[in-house]
């Protein structure tokens, strides 16, 4: 004889009502709502439609359902007590007070980007305003307004890195476009765009297609300064970087100028400062000479200034470029400029 529908209903409930010691919070709360909700509960359901069963089963049916009612509302009321405790039981455990605190980490400017800043600085207090230009460039803006003759070695696929490779097309004087090799574009664009005096310092990235090792990256930092004024002499280039030198490193810190040579400034040097690992009696880092090379500069071409529209009659001027990376290294007496890049938090923690 098959058992009534309600009947079956009940043992439904009753083999769900053992699985309630087992249950999340959750899943306990949608489980109650389920069997006992005050509208869609199943047991309600059949508690509400008692009346319509005929009296013999009505008798046994209403019994059990009412016993279940009962035995659910306990075993959910045990469930959630229990769900509770285990929960305050596990904040206690957390909040150990005795416990002693994590210091927190503290990040810190990466140590280029400080020297950089730095450096910038001191070159305001001379009268340097900052200034930045692009690093995608032209071959025009970063070679031939530069004077760069057109056959210049620097030019080659070897050392730039060209983003349109395409021909150059005809009668385009800017040429193709590529990661500017150096800051130098940058003095262009500022003598192009503002009239003498001029005296800015650039900060940017520069780019060349070197591998990796201790002492080279692909891309690395520049900062350019450039004095555009009338009677500006290699005098005021060599007191400006002389004083910068000294600011920077140490007031007792000596400077050496060396001839050297740049397309785009006549007379060129390259200036050294005495070793700050030594302090000029010649060790590993400065190869045993005492000194260590730190920028190139010079007076600016006549030929630069003219292809900028400035007078070279009336006006004159120094640049120089340095490499913050290797300014870092110098200061720090870190080996290897690949550290910098590495993002090693056992290497920058010691800036922090
Ligand atoms: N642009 C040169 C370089 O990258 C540095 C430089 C700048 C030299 C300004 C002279 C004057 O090597």
């Amino acid at each position: 004889m098959p058992e009534p529908e309600a009947t079956q209903t009940l043992t439904a409930i009753r083999a769900r009502l053992a699985r309630i010691p087992t249950l999340g919070s959750d899943e306990l709360e949608a489980e109650y709502i389920a069997l006992l909700g005050r509208r869609q509960g199943e047991l309600t359901i059949l508690l509400k439609a008692l009346p319509s069963l005929a009296s013999e089963e009505r008798r046994s049916v209403g019994a059990e359902a009412n016993r279940l009612r009962l035995e659910l509302e306990t075993a959910v009321a045990a469930r959630r007590a229990g769900l509770r405790e285990a929960a305050a039981a596990r904040a206690a455990q957390v909040t150990d007070l005795t416990m002693p605190g994590r210091a927190g980490w503290v990040g810190g400017e990466h140590p280029v980007t400080r020297v950089t800043e730095e450096i910038l600085e001191i070159l305001r207090g001379l009268g340097f305003a900052r200034a930045v230009g692009p690093e995608a460039e032209t071959e025009w803006y970063n070679f031939g307004s530069l004077n760069f003759p057109a056959d210049h070695p620097a030019m080659d696929m070897h050392d730039t890195l060209y983003l349109d490779t395409g021909a150059q097309p005809p009668g385009d004087r800017e040429g193709r476009i590529l990661l500017r090799t150096h800051t130098s574009p940058v003095q262009i664009r500022t003598m192009l765009r503002v009239r003498p005096p001029i005296r800015v310092a650039i900060p940017g990235t520069a780019y060349r297609k070197d591998t990796f090792d201790p002492s080279h990256a692909p891309m690395f930092s520049q900062i350019e300064g450039l004095a555009v004024d009338e009677g500006i002499s290699f005098v005021d280039l060599k007191g400006t970087l002389l004083h910068f030198a000294q600011a920077f490193f140490s007031l007792d810190t000596k400077v050496r100028f060396r001839p050297s040579f740049f397309p785009f400034t006549e007379p060129s040097a390259e200036m050294d400062i005495g070793c700050q690992l030594c302090g000029g009696s010649g060790c590993p880092a400065c190869k045993g000479t005492g000194w260590m090379e730190i920028l190139g500069c010079g007076m600016v071409h006549p030929k630069v200034l003219e292809n900028c529209g400035v007078d070279p009659e009336r006006y004159t001027g120094f640049a120089f470029g340095m490499g913050p990376h290797r300014i870092t290294m110098l200061r720090y007496g870190i080996p290897d400029i690949r550290l910098f890049y590495e993002g090693d938090m056992r290497f920058l923690g010691q800036f922090a």
